[in-house]
């Protein structure tokens, strides 16, 4: 199922689900959207070796394999360019040629538009993707703080979740994305960052011992709201925060800085309104990589 690409500076109504919720153009994570969906240049991906991670494109066409044979994809995307907030499938493309083997059973608890499980089956590995808003019918419907998978079922776990309120995912009260992560918020952050350590405790519940998950995620800023004149901004360092909640059960890997491409962050109003402003665009993505030692 497709979703509406959001215009990126409608402020008024909102936005339907699964598109894109900006606040206005001070919103800093309204402007550095993910990666470009769809590059003019698609080389064939080839593992990366330092943590910062680059490509040109949110899909990928081709690969280099151990032997050193290119592979072709058997389709130009995987999961959904036209869904607001989706994975760049390289980057799960990295994740699983490291950590994981043919048949090994991948497992993506927020699964969106089906980026994860289109790059496991790509690999030849099975895949079991839920989302509370299911695109599509290989998407199952649940809630990531309590999935239908068994104990120590999964070889490796992928999630990409929302990042406070930017995006509308959907119309579902129990869609993390509705929790707002400011400290100005009503409860300061705290109901996002309790659904999110029950989303990383049934992570670490359903991987098998010695195995390794990874979580995809970005900072957030946004332009205090109410005060005339704009009265500055509010940052949300979700990414460390999420880290130490991860730290409670995984053992950290490492962390990778995942460039993020987008036409937007070279907007000559987003870049004025920046300097002006004294914020910054979100320019990178965390990856933080983990392992479940038992
Ligand atoms: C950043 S998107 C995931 C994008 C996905 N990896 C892709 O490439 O399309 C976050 C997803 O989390 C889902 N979500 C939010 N709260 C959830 C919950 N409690 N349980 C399961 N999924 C949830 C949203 O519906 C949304 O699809």
């Amino acid at each position: 199922m497709k979703r509406p690409l959001p215009h990126p500076q409608s402020s008024a109504a909102r936005p339907k689900p699964g598109a894109r919720q900006a606040d206005d153009e001070h919103d800093a994570d309204a402007a550095a959207t993910r990666p470009s969906r769809r590059g003019p240049n698609r080389p064939p991906l080839k593992r990366l070796t330092t943590t910062l991670w680059e490509y040109p494109s949110q899909h990928f066409d081709s690969w280099i394999d151990d032997e050193g044979n290119v592979v072709h994809a058997s389709a130009r995307m995987q999961g959904d360019k036209d869904y607001a907030g989706a994975t760049p499938s390289w980057v799960v493309w990295q994740l699983l040629t490291r950590y994981t083997r043919k048949g090994d059973l991948i497992v993506d608890p927020m699964c969106g538009s089906g980026t994860t499980i289109d790059t496991a089956r790509e690999l030849e590995r099975k895949a079991l993707g839920y989302d509370l808003a299911a695109s599509r019918p290989d998407i199952f419907r649940a809630d990531a703080r309590k999935l239908p998978v068994e104990d120590a079922k999964a070889d490796f776990v992928f999630i990409d979740p929302p990042y406070s309120t930017h995006i509308d995912y959907s119309d579902d009260p129990a869609c993390i994305g509705k929790l707002d992560t400011a400290p100005d918020a009503d409860d300061g952050g705290k109901a996002y960052y309790q659904a999110m350590r029950k989303v990383i405790a049934e992570s670490h519940r359903i991987l098998k011992p010695r195995r390794y998950m990874a979580l995809y995620v970005s900072d957030s800023w946004r332009k205090r709201r109410g005060e005339p004149g704009g009265g500055g901004g509010v940052f949300m360092p979700i990414g460390f925060e999420l880290f130490s909640i991860m730290r409670e059960r995984f053992r950290p890997i490492d962390i990778i800085a995942v460039v993020r491409q987008n036409a937007k962050l070279g907007k000559s109003n987003w870049a004025k309104s920046a300097a002006e402003g004294n914020f910054f665009l979100r320019g990178f993505n965390y990856l933080f990589i983990m392992k479940k030692e038992s």
